[in-house]
């Protein structure tokens, strides 16, 4: 009698041991080289801007909502920042210093809002002991810089006659 088709449903396309091996390393290798796929999906780089975990990338999307701009810095490089109300003090001409123009553009950054720390101007309770150490060590602070206070407001290119002129406004808020 011919084998019958019952029969042959049984047979299997194992035929030989290397075929064998070949289908037990198979079982082990296709499903490990997927996880491996993706895993890559997961966790690799991706083309995504707002999904790189690259360090830049990453900083850039939790950095503060606000920045600190000193006055010198490029208004384009800083959109955020306000543009400075007045332009630049005329360096060459200190006979005329104006303290409250040096003040808006150099020094509210932080002292209007009291920012870092910064004694808020028209503090009285802020000022009064920056006030007794004597308008002298004041002026020394405001050019030289103490602790967050930037020197000269972090603005390099004032002359010390303004930086003390912003000073004497800030002082006469204060009173
Ligand atoms: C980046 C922010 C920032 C800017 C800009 C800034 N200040 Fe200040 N300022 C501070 C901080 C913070 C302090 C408090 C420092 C401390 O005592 O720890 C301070 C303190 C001072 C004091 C008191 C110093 C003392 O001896 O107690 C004076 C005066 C002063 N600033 C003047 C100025 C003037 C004038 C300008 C502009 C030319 C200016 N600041 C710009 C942050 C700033």
């Amino acid at each position: 009698m011919a084998q019958t088709p019952h029969a042959e449903e049984h047979q299997s396309f194992i035929k030989t041991p290397e075929q064998l091996a070949a289908v037990v390393f198979l079982a082990f290798a296709v499903p490990i080289v997927i996880i491996v796929i993706l895993t890559q999906f997961v966790t690799g780089p991706s083309s995504d801007p707002a999904k790189s975990m690259n360090e830049d990338a990453v900083a850039r999307r939790i950095k503060p909502v606000g920045d600190v701009v000193f006055a010198d810095a490029q208004p384009a490089a800083a959109p955020a920042a306000p543009a400075p109300a007045a332009p630049m003090v005329a360096v060459a001409a200190p006979a005329k210093v104006d303290g409250k123009a040096v003040y808006d553009q150099a020094c509210s950054v932080c002292h209007a809002a009291g920012i870092a720390g910064a004694p808020k101007v028209g503090d009285k309770a802020a000022w009064a002991p920056r006030i007794a150490q004597g308008k002298d060590t004041l002026y020394t602070h405001a050019i030289g810089g103490i602790r967050g206070m930037p020197a000269k407001g972090g603005n390099a290119s004032l002359a010390d006659a303004e930086v003390k002129a912003a000073v004497d406004v800030m002082i006469s808020q204060a009173k």
